[in-house]
């Protein structure tokens, strides 16, 4: 029989009519990985209760094995097949932005595979604000774990042809759709210990949290006064494009006058510099254009490869909305960051 779908390099490309569907979901139930969109980024997912499929996603991304990953449901019923203890708060939080761009770390069931949670007795879940994904779920009638579907430590695909640039060969199967609308990931909330804590900025605004539960909180740094890293995926560099990228941060005017100066510099010694320029601005009037930042961002960064470029300068500030999971990212790709008094 004739193959119904195109391959790329053997990695199937599906799309969104209900046979290519049907098929991937049961790649997703037979133990095979399959890249979908979300709202935010591309997804790799597998079953979450199949240690085999999980270590594969692991392998696949070259993830390192204790960054754990992100269950995708279908629906906030759901909640109770992956976690366990769910405070109140969680459901208040899921019946406010679910589907949505909110993940929330809760106690761990027994049923998610030990590979999910890397080892920690807590898991990340969500229910994600796409149609196809949301589909996806059901068909496979289990719930998908998935980190973003690239290569670890490069930016995270907003396409599917991203997903094809850091994985062709190496999964099972792609869904040719796009809509990756948020353009950054979900925000990681921490729900397992007594106060709420952001461990992750992301395309639910910490505005929005605070609102929701009439209480201030905290974004987590790097590492908790211990010295461990809070959520283990903050300890790795990420996101980044092959070329060095500089971050300039800090008053724009001045940003940009330095940033010139330094770009000029590097052409006459012969570099190609890529420019990127990424200021959100820090109150509610810069809502629509971070908005649009980071809907671009992890495209730009990957054209800087496509292009080719020696060195990158980014420009950027913001911490309003989702202002602050740009910058979040930029930092994490930044080889160097910059303050521009
Ligand atoms: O928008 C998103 O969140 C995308 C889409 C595909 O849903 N997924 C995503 O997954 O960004 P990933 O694996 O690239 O990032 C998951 C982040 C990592 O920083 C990881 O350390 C953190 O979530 N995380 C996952 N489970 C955790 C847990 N139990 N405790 C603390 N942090 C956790
Ligand atoms: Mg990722």
């Amino acid at each position: 029989m004739s193959e119904m779908f195109k391959r790329v390099n053997g990695t199937l490309l599906l799309d969104t009519s209900r046979p290519a569907l049907d098929r991937a979901a049961a790649i997703i139930r037979g133990g095979g990985l399959v890249a979908f969109p979300t709202e935010t980024v591309y997804g790799l997912g597998a079953a979450a209760n199949d240690s085999n499929a999980v270590t594969k996603i692991f392998l696949a991304k070259g993830r390192p094995a204790d960054n754990p990953l992100i269950v995708h449901i279908s629906s906030p019923n759901q909640l109770t097949m992956v976690a366990e203890d769910i405070p109140d708060m969680a459901y208040d939080l899921a019946a406010k932005f679910w589907p949505g761009a909110l993940s929330l770390v809760l106690k761990k069931a027994e049923s998610v595979c030990a590979e999910v949670s890397a080892g920690l007795d807590t898991v990340a879940v969500r229910m994600p604000d796409h149609n196809t994904a949301l589909k996806l779920i059901k068909l496979a009638k289990v719930p998908i774990a998935a980190p973003s579907a690239n290569r670890s430590g490069k930016p995270s695909p907003t396409s599917y042809r991203h997903v094809l640039e850091d994985l062709s060969g190496r999964i099972d199967a792609v869904i040719t759709d796009d809509g990756c609308a948020i353009g950054v990931e979900s925000t990681v909330l921490d729900l397992s210990s007594h106060k709420p804590v952001i461990l992750r900025p992301g395309g639910v605004s910490r505005e929005e949290l605070e609102d929701a539960l009439h209480l201030k909180i905290l974004v987590s740094g790097h590492k908790n006064r211990q010295g461990v890293p809070s959520s283990p995926g903050m300890k790795y560099r990420h996101y980044s494009p092959s070329a060095p990228l500089i971050l300039f941060t800090g008053n724009k005017k001045r940003c940009e006058y330095v940033t010139n100066k330094i770009a000029s510099a590097f052409r006459r010694k012969g570099l190609k510099v890529g420019v990127m320029n990424c200021f959100c601005g820090t109150g509610k009037d810069s809502f629509y254009r971070s908005q649009q930042i980071a809907a671009d961002l992890y495209r730009d960064l990957r054209k800087m490869d496509l292009q080719n470029v020696d060195i990158i300068i980014a420009q950027a500030s913001g911490n309003y909305g989702i202002g602050l999971a740009v910058m979040n990212r930029l930092r994490k790709a930044a080889t160097r960051i910059i303050r521009v008094c």
